[in-house]
């Protein structure tokens, strides 16, 4: 039995932000593009009557999409660990009052999301991965280096780890490790020594600084060369890699026969685990290779749809720069 989709808790949006943050807060709403969504659309094969869930609803562009194909009576179940998404979310979505219910929660969750309402079943899952728009242009929110914010990156500010103690407490050894293993950072060490010098740094800016300085002391750059950096931190403050791969374990399960998972990385880590995942579960054995018999007694569960993962068009790169480096893979449930 599934569980009945109910209203959308009302988010309102906060007061305590200064104006220019709420400006971009909506500039940020009106030019979120969805990555790839016709793409999502086709890809879940979204119909009226069928239940979805967006585990990364973000600021609602997929969702939107899904619940206009899936008139009159699809409906969605939507995740996000950012509560400030959820309030916008819930504003982009409310003409599709009744067909959807907003969760704050991490996807890694899954399992009790879908036990507390009952769901058995899902015909579609859908998880954009990264940081939203909302996320990298609040320079509050310290995802950017473009501007000056605090040195943050909590998607979920509940959260007990932010980029400051990182930065200004981890010892050498372990930003260099974590630099080169979540940033895949050739400079790892160079940039680590050069944090550890430069404390107490106090916001993205001051680290962003330090980090050009330490990589291209001539200033010269294709990109930013505190871009691996910053991902590292990202990525282990939100503990990103391992919440992923808690998902998609309960994710594929939850789908009906005939069901579709979707993810869009965006970058080679994240990419490298949806692609084993969905390897390991659309295989009939995962013995290591040259035993005599299969050992294992691994059961194939998916069928790859996508075996090479689609990724934007030219026309949506110029569209929207921020698409450039999305991968799209597919798989369906057997
Ligand atoms: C790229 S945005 C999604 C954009 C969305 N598809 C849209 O069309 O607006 C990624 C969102 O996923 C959320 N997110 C990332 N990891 C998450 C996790 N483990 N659990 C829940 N939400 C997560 C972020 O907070 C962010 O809002």
């Amino acid at each position: 039995m599934r569980s009945a989709v109910s209203p959308a808790k009302a988010y309102s949006l906060p007061t305590s932000h200064s104006e220019q943050e709420e400006n971009k807060r909506h500039n940020s709403e009106q030019v979120h593009l969805p990555v790839l969504r016709d793409e999502v659309v086709r890809g879940l094969q979204v119909q009226s009557g069928k239940f979805y869930i967006d585990a990364t609803i973000g600021l609602g562009g997929h969702a939107a999409a899904i619940l206009e194909a899936s008139r009159p009576e699809g409906v969605l179940l939507g995740i996000d660990q950012d509560e400030e998404a959820l309030r916008i979310a819930s504003k982009r979505l409310s003409r599709y009052a009744h067909r959807y219910e907003l969760v704050h929660a991490n996807f890694a969750q899954l399992r009790e999301i879908a036990s507390a309402r009952h769901i058995k079943g899902c015909d579609g899952i859908l998880v954009d991965l990264g940081v939203s728009s909302l996320q990298l242009d609040s320079a509050q929110r310290g995802f950017s280096f473009q501007e000056d914010g605090p040195l943050d990156m909590r998607m979920d500010r509940e959260l007990p780890l932010t980029a400051d103690e990182i930065v200004n407490y981890y010892s050498e050894k372990d930003l260099a490790n974590l630099i080169f293993q979540f940033g895949e950072e050739p400079f790892s060490r160079r940039i680590a020594k050069a944090i550890v010098k430069a404390r107490p740094l106090h916001g993205t800016k001051d680290l962003a600084a330090v980090i050009a300085r330490t990589v291209h002391p001539s200033g010269h750059h294709r990109i930013h060369p505190a871009t691996k950096t910053f991902q590292a931190l990202r990525i282990h403050v939100n503990d990103e890699l391992n919440r992923l791969s808690q998902f998609l374990q309960f994710a594929t399960h939850l789908l009906v026969s005939g069901g579709r998972i979707l993810v869009i990385s965006f970058h080679s880590l994240e990419d490298r685990i949806v692609k084993q995942a969905f390897r390991a579960l659309s295989s009939a054995c995962i013995c290591p290779p040259g035993l005599p018999e299969c050992v294992c007694g691994h059961q194939k569960i998916l069928r790859l749809v996508t075996r090479k993962p689609i990724t934007p068009t030219p026309a949506e790169v110029e569209r929207n720069p921020r698409s450039r480096s999305a991968r799209l893979r597919i798989a369906e449930k057997l």
